[in-house]
């Protein structure tokens, strides 16, 4: 992989509808001297996103979009993203499903992470169907996105065990914690293999 400085380091666009504990790691994966990525777009579904906060704390260009029009909607964000250059688009709880269009023109550049280990549990409500089904482990997968729902190929995946007592709440939580240390690893492996 190039040397990565902070002039050349990967544009990234980050996509968000929600809390925006992923977004905010990413924030600070990117600042690291050693980062390959900077983040200059952040995107998302919900004007009441809690993570907008993290791009105004950091000044990061933020956009939101009520997804009414799909298409129109999308057309103006690939403007955008062209606009600034971006060159890979990390989805981190963002809740709309991308156009097979969209992921056409990213292709091989938009990366997803999904709280469970795929290929099972995809979709919503994760940890509550993995407790119901008594399972063992659970944990959480970074893949590309494709046209298909949470099944384009898988890059990283972390593993944990589900204890006796686990609730909903705890497993979330704990999930959680390793979905910010996987998302950056996949970051970089992703990018080292371009
Ligand atoms: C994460 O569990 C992620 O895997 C899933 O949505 C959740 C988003 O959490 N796709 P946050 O908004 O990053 O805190």
């Amino acid at each position: 992989m190039k040397k990565l400085t902070g002039l050349n380091k990967y544009k990234t666009a980050v996509f968000i509808s929600g809390t925006g504990s992923n977004l905010k790691n990413l924030i600070k994966f990117s600042i690291k001297k050693n980062s390959p990525i900077s983040i200059n777009l952040v995107v998302s579904s919900n004007k009441l996103a809690k993570g907008l906060k993290y791009a105004d704390n950091k000044k990061i260009h933020k956009v939101v979009f009520n997804y009414l029009k799909q298409e129109k909607t999308e057309k103006k964000i690939l403007n955008i993203l062209f606009k600034k250059k971006i060159k890979l688009i990390c989805l981190a709880g963002f809740m709309k499903i991308l156009s097979k269009n969209f992921i056409k023109k990213f292709n091989g550049k938009i990366l997803n992470i999904h709280p469970s280990l795929l290929p099972k549990y995809k979709g919503l409500n994760t940890h509550e169907r993995a407790l119901i089904n008594g399972e063992k482990f659970s944990g959480c997968t970074v893949h590309y996105v494709s046209n298909q729902l949470d099944s384009g190929k898988i890059i990283l995946q972390k593993k944990i065990k589900i204890k006796k007592n686990e609730s909903i709440f705890t497993l979330k939580n704990k999930i959680l914690k390793e979905e910010h240390k996987l998302y950056p690893k996949a970051i970089k492996r992703v990018l080292s293999n371009l």
